[in-house]
């Protein structure tokens, strides 16, 4: 079988996790939380990291910074992960959605101006699958309303978006460098991991100092089991920061590598009619986290029977999102009732990814392009 995803873990890795067991600092205490977090943060252009148990805690955590009120509303992608509507909800939020970008499949910014109203707090772009979204847009719009940005990066490390296109001070930037708050995953299948683990990163020290506290029960620091504020323990461990700091060290190389497999599969499949590749505008670099494929309407084939066909040919896929409009789970909430998201419907209908780890071999990757223009040539 090949995988639809695979990490390499280097000696690098093995010697500073080794280190964490060797010397007994194995919970939330040790050198390695610091350091990943300086390094991390330094990387994305930020003064400060604040790590976490997941993606999914880094993003209830930063919502949770901003105190949000029942009623207030987060604009955010529909075709995104659970992970970010949850974060809203459990904060007291209502989540408000816009479609995606038939292009780069991330949200549409066109859509956000009109969802704006008097209760909106928050915009919370999603990076998808590695390519930025057009950020220009909403920076504008968060200033002139007066929002915050959750910038969720976390399928978008070291991918680069030009800040200010069209304008004349424009200049390239990494994605989480935007947000007033931007959040990643350190999962395994994304190109710096650190098994499960999140981190927010920003620049404002308090909200820094408030996010470490939330992350750790906010504990009092003068008076260690007195509580004035609700937090929670999600706080990552030394041996996961350790992983994650070795595999940060070769990030530069990583980055380059999942630019190289995703141009090379787009060499390999641009000539197949009727499916739609990841693309490239002028004003991101984006890192192909996931090598996604669109298939249209000229294809009898669905993406699930796609999907069949490969996995018969032993090569593993995922789908697409479902969009948040489409989840029971919080359609039973009332949410989303009787809205449309005809992008984001036909991306999960017919959409699929195709092994992407950063382990995938040339040989690999040859055989799975031939796969598909066999199946759909
Ligand atoms: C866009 C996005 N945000 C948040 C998360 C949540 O991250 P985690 O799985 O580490 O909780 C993911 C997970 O892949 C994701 O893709």
């Amino acid at each position: 079988m090949i995988p639809v995803n695979e990490p390499i873990i280097g000696a690098r890795e093995q010697e500073y996790v080794l280190e964490c067991l060797q010397s007994g600092w194995v919970s939330s205490a040790g050198k390695f939380i610091e350091t990943f977090e300086s390094t991390w943060a330094q990387y994305c252009g930020r003064k400060y990291g604040v790590t976490t148990s997941s993606g999914t805690t880094a993003l209830q955590t930063s919502l949770a910074c901003l105190d949000l009120k029942p009623g207030d509303e987060v604009i955010m992608p529909t075709f995104t992960i659970i992970s970010c509507a949850l974060a809203v909800i459990y904060n007291g939020g209502t989540p408000v959605l816009v479609d995606a970008d038939h292009e780069t499949w991330c949200m549409n910014v066109d859509q956000v101006e009109d969802r704006i109203t008097d209760h909106t707090r928050v915009i919370m772009p999603v990076h998808i699958y590695g390519h930025p979204v057009d950020m220009n847009p909403l920076l504008t719009l968060a200033e002139k309303h007066n929002l915050a940005v959750i910038e969720d990066a976390a399928e978008a490390h070291g991918a680069e978006y030009l800040r200010g296109h069209k304008r004349e001070d424009q200049e390239w930037v990494r994605c989480g460098s935007m947000g007033t708050m931007s959040i990643f995953s350190f999962y395994a299948n994304k190109l710096v991991t650190s098994g499960e683990g999140g981190m927010i990163v920003m620049n404002d020290s308090d909200l820094a100092s408030k996010a470490r506290s939330i992350r750790n029960l906010c504990f009092e620091p003068e008076q260690r089991f007195l509580h004035n504020n609700l937090g929670h323990n999600f706080r990552m461990t030394n041996m996961q920061a350790a992983l994650g700091l070795a595999q940060t060290e070769r990030i530069h190389e990583t980055v380059e590598l999942k630019r190289r497999m995703g141009q090379k599969y787009t060499e390999n499949l641009s000539d197949i009619k009727g499916v739609q590749l990841p693309v490239e505008r002028s004003w991101s670099r984006q890192v192909y986290w996931m090598y996604g494929i669109l298939l249209d309407k000229s294809h009898e084939m669905t993406a699930s029977e796609l999907a069949d066909h490969l996995s018969s040919l032993g090569i593993q896929t995922r789908p697409f999102f479902l969009g948040m409009h489409a989840q029971p789970a919080l359609q039973d909430l009332g949410l989303f009732q009787s809205e449309d998201y005809p992008v984001a419907d036909h991306l999960s209908q017919n959409g699929l990814y195709l092994p992407s780890g950063l382990a995938l071999s040339e040989q690999q990757m040859d055989e799975v392009c031939a796969a598909v223009h066999n199946i759909l040539t």
